[in-house]
């Protein structure tokens, strides 16, 4: 299979580095452009990165060399050269909706980590394992754009992509009706490092903005339908839920409590997170881990700096299940933020993209 060339545009940040990782070697696309804001641009990536480097693998070397160049002024180059790019970009939100249409409407399809475009009705919110048919909506967003080939997918907020998948299996054979998640939400999350962010030590800081609302909606999108050329939300369960920033380099962890209309047993919701498998894992995505979900029976897992990298990071951990005075059940949930949560994530979502056609030239 030829490769496609892909690039990365805000390369040089926390989700870009882990972005320009994985696509290094990865075996369907061939990273070829890197890009980020004009303080970085026509240097190579190893200087505009510098002690930025935030990962505990080494910089690739196929990356050190390349320029690094404009996402805005040189979008037009940039979506000329590629088949493809990934959306890592820090701006104000009508800033990244208009650079992610722009490089749309220059025919270069773009796989986002960024939140601007998600409520956009016409634009698929997908976690390839559980809402792959939303891509369907793509022709009507490329008719509204003008498009023949170009388009924006993206990908959902790392916070719910530890509980969201747990609940999946169980949500309509049981009938899910209320949900209330507390997150523990790691410190590359907000793009920092302990080095950036020495406040984060001994630390624990009960807001992030924005993302309480954003883990009790997204969920809504990602189980919603497509109906007349665009999606409709769910209207259930009902989700509460509170985020809290922890003192954790990597790795964001749910404490997750819920109920149903048909109770299920213990063993029951056991068997459907174990037999959970979708697409990704169905086509042997690239990036797609074996057993999404996986069920730890020890008391005191999953844990963060234990279990986050299962299955290079693309796996979900799940823990703890045991009925509740107030809900059916309570456990928790564990799933690395910048890979299966952020960039690992829309990696996966351009693979799939890529094996249904999408990406056809
Ligand atoms: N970190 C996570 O786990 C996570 C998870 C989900 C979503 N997100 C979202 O993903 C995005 C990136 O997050 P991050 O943590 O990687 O941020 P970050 O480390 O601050 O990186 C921001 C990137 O955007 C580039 N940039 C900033 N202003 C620009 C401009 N005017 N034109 C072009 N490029 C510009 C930066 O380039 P320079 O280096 O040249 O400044 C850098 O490459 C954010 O919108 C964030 O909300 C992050």
């Amino acid at each position: 299979m030829e490769k496609l060339k892909v690039g990365v545009i805000g390369g040089t940040g926390m989700v870009g580095q882990r972005f320009v990782s994985l696509l290094a070697e990865h075996p369907w696309f061939d990273l070829t452009v890197i890009a980020a804001s004009g303080r970085s641009a026509g240097k190579t990536y190893e200087q505009a990165v510098g002690t930025r480097w935030a990962l505990e693998v080494p910089m690739p070397e196929k990356a050190k060399a390349i320029v690094v160049k404009n996402a805005v002024d040189d979008m037009a180059a940039i979506a000329a050269e590629v088949d493809l790019v990934f959306s890592a970009v820090d701006m104000k939100t009508d800033e990244i909706r208009a650079l992610e249409e722009g490089y749309a409407k220059l025919e270069c399809p773009v796989v986002s980590n960024n939140s601007a475009h998600r409520w956009t009705p016409d634009v698929p919110m997908v976690v390839p394992e559980i809402n792959p048919e939303h891509l369907a909506v793509i022709p009507a967003q490329r008719k509204r754009l003008g498009t023949r080939r170009g388009f924006i997918a993206v990908k959902s907020n790392c916070s719910l992509q530890s509980y969201v998948p747990a609940l999946h299996p169980l949500k309509d054979e049981f009938g899910l009706e209320k949900v209330l998640v507390c997150t523990y939400q790691a410190i590359s999350g907000a793009g920092k490092t302990f080095e950036t962010w020495p406040e984060m030590a001994d630390n624990v800081i009960p807001y992030i903005g924005g993302e309480e609302e954003k883990s009790e909606q997204e969920p809504m999108k990602l189980w919603g339908h497509v109906e007349n050329d665009r999606i409709v939300n769910a209207s259930a369960p009902s989700i509460t839920a509170q985020c809290l920033r922890v003192p954790a380099s990597n790795g964001h962890m749910a404490a997750v409590f819920a109920s149903f209309a048909k109770k299920p047993s213990k063993e029951e919701i056991l068997a459907r997170w174990t037999a959970f498998s979708g697409k990704p894992q169905q086509l042997a995505l690239p990036s797609a881990p074996k057993q999404f979900l996986h069920y730890f029976e020890e008391d005191n897992r999953p844990q963060t700096k234990l279990d986050r990298n299962l299955e290079g990071g693309m796996a979900v951990s799940v823990g703890r299940l045991r009925p509740d005075t107030q809900y059916d059940y309570k456990f928790v949930c564990l799933s690395h933020n910048t890979l299966r949560g952020a960039a690992g994530g829309a990696v996966l979502l351009a693979e799939l993209l890529r094996a249904e056609g999408w990406l056809d030239k």
